[in-house]
């Protein structure tokens, strides 16, 4: 493999999705084996104390490799690593390419370039968009009931993990609000990204920086705050992503990111809730609603639609920033 295909292979993997769009995923190319580290000083200490979304998101990048091999007619080995390597960077995963390509995994690749994360809400979505869809993986809620349930309490457990002020703080890192902000269109997540409205931006540093949200949250309006509710009532389907309690979280990044772009097959978008698996009583709540067995962990959620609008486009950093 020469450089330039290398090169071409990783602009494609690095569309993955990864938490806060902190893009954690690193790439090297050792003789023909395409290497996969995560970047340590993109982990989330206070919001993702054990890694859980770090190796989630850089499973999606090693998934995002395998599809981008395939676009290009070549299958992949993949081996999982837990190494540490050079400080600073740990070794995830080696990918070596295979004579040939996966007919399905070329088909996903063409949604790679589509696939974005969509939080402007949902228009209903085409009838039969969720029927046959393999759910080994994933508990696909399509009850408007449960729905609404759900959308209450990723806005009640989205409240519970911003009452500390440590994870707001780590948020606000990685929130890009000011378009003169240098990292606007590199990542983390910028206003358009997040559908704020200009107003809500400009205060918001101070509102979750602060005092204010502490006092607003003692006040019983926490839930308000995040105010997701009502759009992702508009779901049509939530996907609750669920894998074996002593599983690799790196494999449930490569289903994840999979699953996402099925979606995105099937004509739908994506807005992940990841609120409902990091709050511990909240994820105890829907692992016992909707029966996640015992040996599983609920590790995302998805929740999915019709696009009401256009989707903001994604901020990404550059080739040299990721290749290592
Ligand atoms: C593990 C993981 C957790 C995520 N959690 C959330 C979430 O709770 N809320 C949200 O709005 N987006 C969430 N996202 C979406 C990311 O913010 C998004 O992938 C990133 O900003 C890059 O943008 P893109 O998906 O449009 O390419 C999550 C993504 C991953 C991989």
């Amino acid at each position: 493999m020469d450089r330039m295909e290398f090169e071409a292979i990783v602009a494609q993997a690095m569309l993955a999705p990864s938490a806060h769009n902190t893009q954690p995923a690193r790439w090297r190319l050792n003789g023909e084996c395409i290497e996969v580290h995560a970047d340590l000083s993109r982990c989330l200490p206070v919001g993702d104390p054990h890694d859980r979304d770090l190796e989630v998101s850089c499973g999606a990048a090693v998934e995002g490799t395998v599809l981008a091999l395939a676009a290009r007619g070549a299958g992949a080995e993949v081996t999982l690593s837990d190494a540490p390597d050079e400080v600073g960077l740990r070794t995830i995963a080696r990918i070596y390419p295979k004579a040939s390509a996966d007919a399905e995994d070329a088909e996903l690749a063409a949604e790679v370039s589509k696939r974005l994360t969509h939080r402007i809400g949902f228009a209903p979505a085409l009838k039969g968009a969720f029927e046959d869809w393999d759910a080994t993986h994933m508990t696909l809620v399509e009850d408007t009931t449960q729905i609404d349930w759900l959308a209450k309490q990723i806005d009640i457990a989205s409240a519970r993990v911003m009452r500390s002020r440590a994870f707001r703080s780590e948020l606000l890192h990685w929130m890009r609000l000011r378009e003169g902000d240098p990292n606007y269109h590199t990542d983390g997540l910028n206003r358009e990204v997040l559908a704020m409205d200009a107003t809500t931006a400009r205060v918001a540093p101070t509102v979750l920086g602060g005092r204010l949200y502490d006092l607003l949250s003692v006040l019983g309006l926490g839930p308000h705050l995040s105010g997701e509710a009502a759009r992702s009532r508009g779901a049509g389907a939530i996907a609750l992503f669920h894998w074996p309690a002593n599983g690799s979280m790196v494999e449930a990044g490569r289903v994840f990111y999979r699953s996402w772009l099925q979606a995105s097959a099937r004509g739908l978008v994506g807005w992940p809730a990841a609120a409902l698996a990091d709050d511990p009583c909240t994820r105890a709540a829907v692992s016992d609603r909707f029966t996640v067995p015992t040996d599983r962990v609920l590790f995302n959620a998805l929740r999915l639609g019709a696009a009401n609008g256009a989707t903001p486009s994604r901020a990404r950093l550059s080739m040299r920033d990721v290749i290592v």
